[in-house]
């Protein structure tokens, strides 16, 4: 069987960003069922129903496709004042529309969330499962993972701290088993 392809959603915008890091290092590590891909959202206009016409902005429909063309998501992302990073509010808001014809609704999920702090981005977690709740989209519960520390937990060379591994490795195998229970059969 080919393997799942998921469009893994970033929540920061920035060069350097741990996120992006995490995101690169779950890739590197990827199980053979699963083809992660980083699907961008920096280039996204702030959704406007007004803009929702016929023709909407290049950039969302790119991105509608692009999610489209996937079997899942994994959304990484930092927090922001203890909630979602607004462009990636702003992804889910463009990907959750045209109603009805949403490119993103019901498609399985998992959600990590990181932070150089303490608590890992444990508030914007729990606030990406709260809007994906309307989307359908059924979301790994287990294992949760809040990335604290995350500078080092994966260094600027993309090296995963060794006692880490096992952690991301269990994780990305328990989504590939979430994915296969939850993708909509046609
Ligand atoms: C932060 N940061 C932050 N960290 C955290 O653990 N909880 C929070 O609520 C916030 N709030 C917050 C708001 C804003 C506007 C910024 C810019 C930053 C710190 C944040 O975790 C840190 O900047 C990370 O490096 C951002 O993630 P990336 O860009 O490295 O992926």
């Amino acid at each position: 069987m080919p393997a799942r392809r998921v469009a893994v959603i970033v929540g920061s915008l920035r060069k350097e960003s741990f996120s992006r890091r995490v995101a690169n290092a779950l890739r590197a590590m990827q199980p053979p069922t699963l083809n992660l891909e980083i699907v961008e959202i920096r280039d996204l206009p702030l959704y406007n129903q007004d803009l929702e016409t016929e023709t909407p902005p290049l950039a969302w429909s790119a991105f509608r496709d692009a999610v489209r063309a996937h079997d899942a998501v994994l959304f990484v992302s930092p927090e922001y004042n203890r909630s979602i990073p607004a462009p990636l509010k702003n992804a889910i808001d463009v990907g959750s529309r045209p109603y009805g014809k949403s490119c993103i609704a019901g498609k399985p999920c998992a959600i990590v969330t990181t932070s150089p702090g303490a608590y890992g981005g444990f508030g914007a977690n729990h606030q990406i499962r709260q809007a994906v709740v309307f989307l359908d989209m059924p979301t790994m519960q287990m294992p949760e993972l809040y990335i604290n520390a995350v500078d080092k937990v994966v260094d600027a060379s993309g090296t995963v701290q060794s006692d880490k591994r096992e952690m991301f490795d269990a994780f990305l195998k328990k989504f590939a088993t979430w994915i296969e229970r939850n993708i909509a059969k046609a």
